[in-house]
């Protein structure tokens, strides 16, 4: 990812306007998922509690959860094409793998947090955790569309694909929804480091302190591609100078 920094604020791009507007879809669309998908594992008497307007928001639950799926379906198929067709988006997946540096981390991190190591270990753009999360997005929602889709067409399943597919899709939708509250929520809203909220999603920025404490790695060669870059003008400037004129 091209990171500027903006000399009165010093912040870095952690996420691109593109980035922004793909992340929002999908948390927007996955919300509506979870809502609409429980839905249908509410209490009878809680529908019933509704009278005559209970039939008419089950109408919609259903209409919303496709809807919901039909986004969730394209923002998925955009980032496919995204991470191959846009310098970006090859950056972005490239960094997003996995590399023996960040099982090293893992257990540099817990030597970290167990008290066994003084400092935290340098990690890169992208740290293991936020990897894994990432890779499990893939992993959850190759399962929700791929079985919703099944039950979505349920007309032409026999019965044994259909009950499992359903028994898949709300298994995995638990794990998701689990995932999004337990994990998600404390990585961006509750770790001591960004409370009470990490803003990159809204503004695409990441402050220089938080680069240094979480990506130290990412940091370091951040500086001095800006480094060289400066130099680079500084050069330029000089053979300009130079010139007869
Ligand atoms: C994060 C994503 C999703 C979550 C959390 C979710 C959640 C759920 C849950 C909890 C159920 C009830 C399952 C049951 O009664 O056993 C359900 C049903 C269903 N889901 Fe999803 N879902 C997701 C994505 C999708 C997608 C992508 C599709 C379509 C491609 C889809 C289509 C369906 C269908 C057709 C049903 C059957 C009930 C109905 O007619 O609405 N879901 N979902």
């Amino acid at each position: 990812m091209n990171s500027t920094t903006s000399k009165s604020a010093k912040t870095f791009v952690r996420l691109t306007k593109n980035q922004r507007i793909q992340h929002v879809i999908l948390f927007v669309s996955t919300g509506l998922l979870i809502l609409t998908g429980f839905m249908l594992k509410g209490e009878r008497w809680v529908i019933e509690s509704f009278g005559g307007a209970g039939d008419t928001i089950f109408w919609w639950r259903g209409i919303i959860h496709r809807a919901a799926a039909v986004a969730v379906i394209a923002v998925c198929f955009y980032h496919m094409i995204y991470i191959v067709v846009t310098k970006e988006g090859r950056s972005w997946i490239k960094d997003m793998m996995f590399r023996w540096k960040d099982a090293v981390d893992l257990f540099q991190n817990l030597a970290y947090m167990t008290g066994f190591r003084k400092e935290r270990p340098k990690m890169d753009r992208f740290t293991y955790m936020e990897k894994v999360e990432y890779f499990s997005i893939w992993f959850g929602m190759f399962i929700v569309i791929t079985t919703g889709l099944m039950m979505w067409t349920e007309y032409l399943w026999p019965k044994f694909y259909l009950d499992i597919s359903e028994a898949l899709h709300l298994g995995e939708a638990t794990l998701a929804a689990l995932a999004i509250i337990v994990g998600h929520i404390f990585t961006v809203h509750y770790n001591p480091h960004v409370y009470p909220m990490n803003k990159a999603f809204i503004d695409g920025k990441i402050s220089e302190s938080l680069m240094k404490e979480e990506h130290a790695l990412w940091y370091e060669r951040e500086i001095a591609k800006q480094k060289e870059q400066a130099s680079h003008q500084q050069n330029d400037e000089e053979s300009q100078d130079e010139q007869p004129r």
